[in-house]
């Protein structure tokens, strides 16, 4: 009878710890994860920070920049202009044909590399942006990609305003850099970009009608370059995200697709 109650005592022990153990487990397991997703959501916080920080980092930069060329270059430019054109009122009438056409060799050349720093401080800061919103600076960002071989057309049939600023310049440098790629890669004859408003969602899409390309190809070449993945990279820091609708021989369509903090009340009008 001993026995039998040592045993059953025994037994009722042993199955009470081996629950205990098998609780224990458990809930070290689940700990342990939690601290696993923990860790992870932090990491990405980081990641996202650091993006954004690079990104703003990256915008101070060219705002220097475009001042620099501004201030620097262009006034040089522009003293460099009168003081050729005072060179030439001296030596108006007392001169051969050959040096008054230098003259105006070096008058155009001088007007042409002006226009190319406007142009470049333009796309390094895009001021329309800062003052006018996000619809004008694309459509400017259209009217400037148009010419006699190309047509660039912003479709958007709802106005929207009040964007968060730092969305509508993430907007806006992607739009820039999918132009741009149809512009150099693509050889486009039209470029479309559409932006909407929907669902507290913004979507914009650039459409070409180009030659397309392998978007695999492209992304396993680490030798390539970085707009694509800069795309990537500025839409995460937002919780957006990218479709590539790619392939080689036919137009590309890329989507791009972010969320409007609730708490923001963008403003949408219909039609422009
Ligand atoms: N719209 C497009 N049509 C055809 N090919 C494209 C288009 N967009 C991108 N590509 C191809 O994808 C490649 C990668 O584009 P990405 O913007 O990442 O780099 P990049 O334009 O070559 O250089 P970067 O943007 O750094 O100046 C391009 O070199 C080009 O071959
Ligand atoms: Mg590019």
């Amino acid at each position: 009878m001993d026995a039998v109650f040592v045993i059953a005592v025994g037994t009722a022990v042993l199955l009470v710890m081996v629950v205990f153990i098998i609780l224990f487990v458990a809930y070290y397991q689940q700990k342990q994860a939690k601290q696993q997703l923990a860790f992870k959501e932090l990491q990405e916080r980081h990641r996202r920070e650091i993006m954004a920080a690079t990104f703003k980092g990256q915008e101070a930069e060219r705002k220097r920049l475009a001042e620099d060329l501004h201030d620097g270059i262009g006034t040089m430019l522009s003293v460099t202009k009168m003081s050729l054109n005072q060179l030439e009122r001296h030596i108006n009438g007392n001169t051969t044909m050959r040096v008054s056409l230098q003259v105006q060799k070096t008058r155009s050349m001088i007007d042409e590399t002006m226009t190319n720093v406007r142009r470049i401080s333009r796309d390094l800061v895009p001021t329309t942006l800062e003052r006018f919103g996000l619809l004008p600076a694309l459509e400017e960002l259209a009217d400037r990609a148009t010419d006699t071989e190309l047509e660039v057309h912003l479709d958007c049939p709802t106005s929207i305003a009040n964007l968060p600023s730092a969305l509508a310049l993430m907007l806006y440098r992607i739009a820039q850099e999918l132009v741009n790629n149809a512009i150099r890669h693509a050889r486009a004859r039209v470029i479309t970009i559409q932006l909407y408003y929907l669902n507290s969602e913004i979507r914009m899409s650039v459409l070409d009608d180009g030659v397309g390309f392998d978007f695999d190809a492209i992304m396993e070449n680490k030798q390539g370059g970085l707009g694509l993945r800069n795309i990537e990279s500025r839409l995460s820091v937002m919780d957006g995200h990218v479709t590539f609708d790619v392939a080689p021989g036919r137009g590309s369509q890329i989507h791009v697709q972010v969320r409007v903090p609730s708490n923001i009340p963008v403003m949408v009008a219909s039609s422009l």
